[in-house]
């Protein structure tokens, strides 16, 4: 069993104003989420830890009861033990390489994390688009707009590395495949679309309602694939 987290960075300063793409960096807010997510994930690796012993002494005791083997010991200093060992077994994270998400990464100890930025988990190019707002696009390019609106999940922006929802998918279908492979637990810091794709891989989303989920930033999903579906936990950061 392991602990599967995502996030949207924290807020950036183009966040505040409404524009997408860009590479912009935080704004404070944003980085006051970077540093509470740091905390928050450790004390959840923590509880996920001792949720874990715990488990393993409910199934010791259910052995016991069942072959009349010895009783299971779980001394204090050995429960403490392992509840440590487990927490601090390999944790991954994974950002994307703007600098949104790295600056939200960078608030992970990287003794104590492996840290890796990753482009295939950078945001939807928007093209022409890229820097302007949802109003900046709808007044310079009434026809894209509604274009996209009309067909979100296979508009292509047009202009220079102009992506599509389809587009966006099949460059993530690498790291799906190493999301599945790993064993260990891990966090991905990244962005709205690419939350909306992993997301709805994830929790069976249709392709039709996927590209309109609400994705909020300063939101942390925890997934925990199970044999039999998929748990799901979310927490809101507030301040
Ligand atoms: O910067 C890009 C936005 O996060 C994409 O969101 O697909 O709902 O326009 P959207």
């Amino acid at each position: 069993l392991r602990q599967i987290f995502l996030t949207r960075h924290g807020e950036s300063t183009d966040n505040v104003l409404g524009r997408i793409g860009g590479d912009a960096p935080l704004s404070p807010r944003g980085k006051k989420f970077a540093k509470a997510l740091a905390r928050f994930i450790k004390q959840q690796r923590l509880a996920f830890a001792l949720e874990m012993v715990e488990s393993k002494k409910r199934e010791d005791w259910r052995a016991h009861k069942a072959n009349k083997s010895p009783m299971p010991s779980t001394p204090q200093e050995e429960v403490r033990a392992k509840v440590r060992a487990a927490s601090n077994s390999q944790f991954t994270v994974w950002t994307s390489m703007l600098k949104r998400s790295t600056e939200t990464g960078a608030a992970f100890d990287p003794d104590e994390y492996d840290v890796k930025h990753i482009r295939f988990l950078n945001e939807i190019n928007s093209g022409c688009c890229e820097g302007l707002t949802y109003e900046d696009i709808q007044k310079a390019y009434p026809e894209e707009f509604h274009a996209r609106q009309a067909n979100k999940l296979y508009y292509r922006y047009p202009g220079m590395g102009g992506e599509s929802y389809i587009d966006v998918i099949h460059r993530l279908q690498s790291m799906i495949i190493e999301l599945e492979r790993m064993t260990q637990s891990c966090l991905i810091i990244t962005h709205r679309v690419i939350m909306r794709i992993l997301l709805g891989y994830l929790l069976d989303w249709t392709q039709t309602e996927m590209p309109h989920m609400m994705v909020p930033i300063h939101t942390v999903y925890e997934i925990r694939p199970k044999p039999y579906g998929t748990e799901l936990k979310k927490w809101q950061y507030i301040e």
